[in-house]
């Protein structure tokens, strides 16, 4: 296999030939000689290309612009300049494809993440979502290592369900009716002559399966597609995003916890042991970019600085209870600052609230447990009280909710009576039921969002950035 930049950039071997492909970031220069900075992929950083004008016709020259792609042979040099400490001098140079300058979109300047969302099929050749990208790679690989490693076993879970996982009801219809034609029966849609026979939608969660797999593979885990249909249109809701849900046999939620926990520190070891020429280019990045903004909206880490901050805190584990007391008498709730005030036990946390817990009052990522079983799904095992489910959700700074999970209820009878108050159709869920009637046991899993843990390890603020082609209401272009 031909070397990538990568491979020459750990391993040069001078005055070696070599033949390299990539494409153009920039070109400068004189009448006599080119430097072009030529990149594959392979790592954020260029190798640099001379061309003496003698060499090549110069036309040839005249059309190497940002964008085009090369083939480059050449001698590998040390390099003279600071910027970088080998160089390839070119012998031979191919054009396998121009990129005409008029009509490129991606000049060598800083262009703006909103323009470069509208050009998504090209921002993977800027250095920022090179970057991301390989470092999302990077994360997949670190999540499967982990589970792997710790004797879980991946599951495929249904894409195609007729099943609400989360109760919520916010999902995307899967059929195939001629849509200006619906069968009907008795002025009902007629789902019986729909392609499955019954109603079908797109999976909100893969839990319910995983759970089943759980109680015969003992540790399992999902990791694919989600897709949610809230009209939500904010910087961290995707309509189609990545969950990894781990569900374990035999775990209460103080295990679940530290599951998590372990879990998350172990994928953010990774990227950093691993990618640290890709996080040192997205710190440099956010630090440019908050250069821009007012002192009190800035970051108080940097990027390096707050991954390793959280590798070396022990999470924060509170109670709803014990939230929901701090956040009464917080400042902003006295002073009215928050937009959604709370007023005691059963109010909901928004992001707003979330946000303060773990940037203001505890500074380092927060697990908040037993939730009021009236804001949570029916699948939560319910505490002594009868008032509490035995729920966490895990909450980063910047991110507010990163994971969302529980206990389960293991219990059929308590379960059956949880889906009659929460109007659940156990007839759609007699499966989920008999697992509690065929040897139940304790058992735990959570959901974690994929592309808010990207957020938080590259940095970037919106949603929309560490996913290639995102889906959100609106918008499913490419
Ligand atoms: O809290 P959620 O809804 O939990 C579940 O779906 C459970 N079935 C998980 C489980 O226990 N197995 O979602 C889990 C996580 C959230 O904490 C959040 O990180 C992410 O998924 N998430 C989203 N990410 C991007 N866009 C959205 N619209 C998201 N909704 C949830
Ligand atoms: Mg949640």
């Amino acid at each position: 296999m031909q070397k990538t930049i990568s491979d020459i950039l750990r391993s040069p071997n001078f005055n070696s030939k070599t033949r390299i492909n990539g494409w153009v970031r920039t070109k400068r220069g004189s009448k006599n000689v080119s430097f072009i900075a030529l990149n594959d992929g392979s790592t954020i950083k260029n190798l640099q290309v001379v061309a003496e004008a003698n060499d090549f016709d110069d036309n040839l020259i005249k059309n190497i612009t940002t964008g085009a792609c090369l083939e480059v042979f050449g001698t590998l040099k040390k390099s003279e300049g600071k910027e970088q400490s080998l160089e390839l001098l070119a012998s031979e140079l191919k054009i396998l494809g121009e990129a005409n300058a008029e009509e490129y979109p991606l000049q060598p300047k800083k262009h703006s993440l909103e323009f470069l969302r509208e050009k998504a099929h090209l921002r993977f050749r800027t250095n920022t979502f090179s970057a991301v990208f390989r470092l999302r790679h990077a994360l997949t690989f670190a999540i499967h290592e982990y589970f792997n490693k710790n004797g879980y076993v991946n599951i495929h879970t249904p894409i195609i369900t007729g099943a609400d996982a989360e109760g919520a009801g916010e999902m995307f219809k899967v059929s195939n009716f001629d849509f200006n034609a619906i069968p009907k029966n008795e002025g009902k849609i007629d789902y019986n002559q729909d392609f499955f026979g019954k109603q079908t939608n797109l999976t909100v969660s893969g839990q319910l399966e995983a759970e089943l797999g759980a109680l015969a593979l003992g540790k399992v885990y999902t990791f694919g597609p989600t897709f949610r249909a809230e009209n939500s249109n904010t910087s961290r809701h995707l309509s189609e995003f990545w969950m990894i849900e781990p569900e374990t046999a035999f775990a209460d939620l103080n295990d679940n916890m530290d599951l998590a926990e372990e879990f998350l520190k172990y994928c953010i070891k990774y990227c950093l042991d691993n990618y640290k020429d890709d996080l040192d280019f997205l710190n440099q990045r956010l630090e440019a970019e908050e250069k821009g903004l007012k002192k009190e909206e800035r970051s108080e880490l940097g990027l390096i600085e707050r991954l390793s901050f959280v590798l070396d805190n022990k999470f924060e584990r509170i109670t709803y209870s014990e939230a929901i007391n701090i956040l009464r008498n917080s400042k902003p709730n006295k002073k009215k600052k928050f937009q959604y005030l709370i007023n005691g036990f059963g109010d909901d946390l928004q992001s707003e609230h979330e946000r303060y817990l773990v940037e203001k009052k505890f500074k380092k990522p927060v697990i908040i447990t037993d939730y009021p079983k009236s804001i949570k799904a029916f699948y939560m095992k319910l505490n002594d009280d009868d008032n509490t489910v035995r729920a966490m959700d895990i909450l980063f700074p910047l991110i507010g909710e990163m994971v969302g999970g529980s206990q389960r209820e293991e219990n059929l009878e308590r379960l059956s009576k949880r889906m009659e108050e929460m109007h659940i159709d156990k007839n759609e869920l007699w499966w989920y039921l008999e697992t509690r009637k065929f040897g139940t046991c304790v058992h735990s899993g959570f959901g974690l969002g994929f592309e808010r843990l990207m957020m938080f390890i590259t940095g970037m603020k919106n949603i929309r950035d560490v996913i290639p082609f995102p889906r959100t209401p609106k918008n499913a272009e490419f």
